[in-house]
């Protein structure tokens, strides 16, 4: 049997550590979709196409020379050859990343590379904003893990190590989000999907949570 979770939800909502914690818990894959549409963006800069040129943007996307870790232990992302993994997570690439992902054609792509690495394990947890719906809307356990804006700001800036203002962090959280959900709906749980709120939960609450949401 094909275990698949799939784990969507907002920036800041604890996901990919979560998603991670999981994927140890069960002896399962990781995959991070976020670290592709970055790693897919480095790429598309990286070839020099006008981000505003929706075709050039797919087709760099199409061509581009993509691996993932899918070890939760061992995050690695490369692009032709080269570590990108510390790269991708450069303010540059978060600044432009939402014009990757909204251009339907680089979408599918990544959509269509997504579901190939996940046929391909066994056991899987793969979080993004659209597993539960697009990639993998036949999985059998499908999560959306939120939280208030207030929790996602305040973790997101603990990440950053704490050295951005509030209105900063609002900016790349709030806005990211609203950009990306007019492709994709990550705020709302679609049909069958199960809901963790992660707000007032700390990180093994929320790692139990999601287990128990799952099934374990
Ligand atoms: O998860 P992370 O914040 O690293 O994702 C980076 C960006 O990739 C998101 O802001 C969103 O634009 C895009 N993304 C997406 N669909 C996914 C995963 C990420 O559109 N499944």
């Amino acid at each position: 049997e094909h275990l698949v979770i799939a784990i969507d939800g907002p920036s800041g909502s604890g996901k990919s550590s979560v998603s991670k914690a999981v994927a140890r818990t069960l002896k399962a894959a990781y995959l991070d979709t976020g670290a592709m549409y970055r790693a897919v963006t480095y790429a598309v800069l990286a070839s020099g196409a006008d981000l505003s040129d929706d075709a050039a943007v797919a087709q760099a996307v199409r061509e581009a020379d993509l691996q993932i870790s899918t070890d939760p232990d061992a995050e690695l992302v490369v692009i032709a050859g080269q570590d990108v993994t510390t790269a991708i997570r450069e303010p540059r690439i978060t600044e432009n990343v939402s014009a990757v992902a909204t251009n339907l054609d680089a979408r599918a792509e990544l959509v269509r590379r997504q579901r190939e690495i996940i046929a391909a394990h066994p056991r899987i947890v793969a979080e993004g904003r659209d597993i539960t719906t697009v990639v993998a809307p036949q999985a059998p356990a499908r999560i959306l893990l939120t939280a208030s804006e207030e929790a996602r700001m305040r973790r997101r800036g603990l990440e950053l190590g704490g050295t951005q203002s509030q209105e900063q962090l609002a900016t790349q959280v709030l806005a990211r989000d609203k950009k990306d959900s007019t492709v994709v709906n990550f705020t709302q749980a679609a049909d069958g999907v199960i809901t963790v709120d992660s707000s007032d939960l700390d990180f093994e609450q929320t790692v139990a949570a999601v287990l128990d949401a799952a099934g374990f």
